[in-house]
């Protein structure tokens, strides 16, 4: 079996050029082995005492073999994870440009505040008459939302924007069933993100897609020529995933009400208009919030995330749980589906929901308040925009006119280069940057989709553009050579992606002795 994939192996000398070493090192980004790779057999990190003798109850399953940890003193596994930690690009290493991630900075007042021990020592299974404050900010963060939404009511235990959307598809299913009329479609524009038809399948429903119009918003004739009494709703994300405001909103809504099918926003971008647009006076039912998105919590590494849902009055009965009621100045749980929440969905996750998120949420919330999170939205989009004029004549826009908190090329302004959008991507990594969206969204060809967000500076984004304006026309004058061999700077080079997606090494394994013959 090949287990070089994901290896670490040294530099091939032309990946070093003129900066090849005697050590393998280059300058400060250092050439890590693996772990077990720097094995010392005995070595020991701690000195700890003989186990007291014990009688074991485990009749004779007792693990017979050592379990193979590398032998290490503690400053090697130190310095092992800090220049692991080196290798990383992160929102705190710089300008962080993937679109429809929303990569923005995380204040460290709300990971203070997160770490207060009233907050990060609790246990979720404590009385909550000894968590009172825990429930407090849990119904202070759904007012907010609820006032920022303008919507109803809220469910905050939805684990990222996904189960948001699962969540959100399941309160319309149970309100269809409620009224007895099953339907089995779910319509989702061509451009979704994808977790969008995948959620839509998750909860058992055949998903038909509807197309963009040349202006790269839902094409509302399309729209209505598939409405029909087996439609069950509709998943439309505002501003949409090519960084475009839908306008037509409010006649969206009406057409599918008509037709008793229900309006389900994917609000992942709620950025974008957060304190500048309410939701519910467009007639949406049912929306998720990706607090990692717009209320800054850390995004990144699959969570831990956060995609509570805001609910209308038809739906709210149908809420997962759990939810706090506060009555006369005290806290309590509602966690059981009877009584007052008998037509819930139930329980989607354990416990309440991502508390350090919601601490982190509130934190940003009320830090920037009313105008402050406008002011967010509109500096979201200010950047995109600067972004968008900066480059529109270097890169080639999708469409024409502004965007919203996203600018999204094609890949036109690569035509006859001989250069990918992949390769211009990897390019982009020697100069120092994280590589956009790429491919995504699917509706345009070599998509490069970059959403700068508001917390990057006039000379941040500068120096990006400057960046992706000298490689655009080094592209455009021929020198493919460039972008074929990019990234050369890095400690690896282009990895077969194919091969890393489909056959992973993901366990390490002692390379077979040499035969005494070889
Ligand atoms: C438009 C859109 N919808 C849904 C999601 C899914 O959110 P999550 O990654 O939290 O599951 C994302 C993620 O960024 C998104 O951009």
């Amino acid at each position: 079996m090949d287990r070089s994939q994901g290896r670490v192996t040294r530099l091939a000398p032309e990946s070093a050029g003129d900066g090849q070493t005697v050590s393998g090192h280059r300058g400060l980004m250092l050439e890590e082995k693996l772990i077990f790779e720097q094995d010392e057999p005995g070595r020991c990190g701690v000195d700890l005492p003989e186990p007291a003798a014990f009688a074991s109850r485990l009749g004779g399953l007792e693990r017979k073999q050592a379990i193979g940890l590398p032998g290490l003193s503690e400053p090697q596994v130190v310095r092992h994870y800090t220049r692991l930690s080196q290798h990383n690009y992160g929102i705190d290493s710089g300008l962080f440009p993937l679109g429809s991630c929303t990569m923005k900075h995380n204040p460290r007042l709300n990971e203070r505040m997160a770490r207060l021990p009233g907050f990060g020592d609790i246990h979720p299974l404590q009385p909550p008459s000894t968590v009172q404050g825990a429930l407090e900010l849990i119904h202070t963060l759904a007012h907010w939302l609820k006032r920022l939404t303008g919507m109803p009511a809220v469910a905050l235990s939805p684990a990222a924007g996904a189960h948001g959307e699962l969540a959100g598809i399941m309160t319309i299913r149970a309100a269809l069933e409620a009224r007895g009329d099953a339907r089995r479609k779910i319509l989702v524009p061509e451009s979704a993100h994808g977790t969008n038809p995948a959620s839509a399948a998750a909860c058992g429903y055949a998903v038909e897609s509807i197309p963009a119009n040349a202006r790269g918003r839902v094409d509302l004739a399309a729209l209505e020529a598939k409405l029909d009494h087996d439609v069950a709703a509709i998943m439309i994300t505002n501003p949409n995933t090519c960084g475009l405001f839908e306008p037509e909103m409010i006649e969206i809504a009406a057409a599918i009400h008509a037709a008793g099918a229900f309006l389900y926003c994917d609000g992942a971008n709620f950025n974008a208009i957060v304190g500048r647009v309410r939701p519910a006076d467009l007639g949406i039912d049912v929306m998720h919030i990706n607090l990692h998105k717009t209320f800054s919590t850390p995004h990144g590494g699959g969570g831990p995330g956060s995609g509570p849902i805001v609910l209308s009055a038809a739906l709210a009965p149908y809420a997962p749980l759990p939810k706090v009621i506060e009555e006369g100045g005290r806290f309590r749980l509602v966690e059981q589906r009877a009584g007052e929440a008998a037509e819930s969905v139930g329980r989607l996750k354990a416990f309440h929901g991502q508390m350090g998120m919601f601490v982190r949420a509130l934190s940003y919330m009320m830090s920037h308040g009313a105008d402050g999170l406008r002011q967010v939205a509109s500096d979201a989009v200010l950047n995109a925009n600067y972004l968008l004029a900066s480059l529109k004549d270097a890169l080639s826009p999708a469409f024409d006119g502004p965007c919203m908190h996203e600018a999204l090329f094609d890949d036109g302004f690569l035509k006859d280069t001989g250069v990918s959008t992949l390769d211009f991507a990897k390019a982009l990594i020697d100069e120092g940057f994280h590589p956009m969206t790429m491919y995504f969204p699917l509706v345009v060809h070599g998509a490069l989709l970059i959403e700068p967000t508001e917390t990057e500076s006039r000379q941040s984004l500068d120096q990006f553009i400057t960046v992706v304006r000298a490689l655009a026309q080094r592209a455009q004058a021929g020198d493919a050579a460039h972008f074929h061999a990019a990234p050369r700077l890095t400690p690896r080079r282009r990895l077969d992606e194919t091969a890393a997606a489909r056959k992973p090494v993901l366990r390490w394994r002692a390379p077979a002795p040499l035969k005494a013959a070889e």
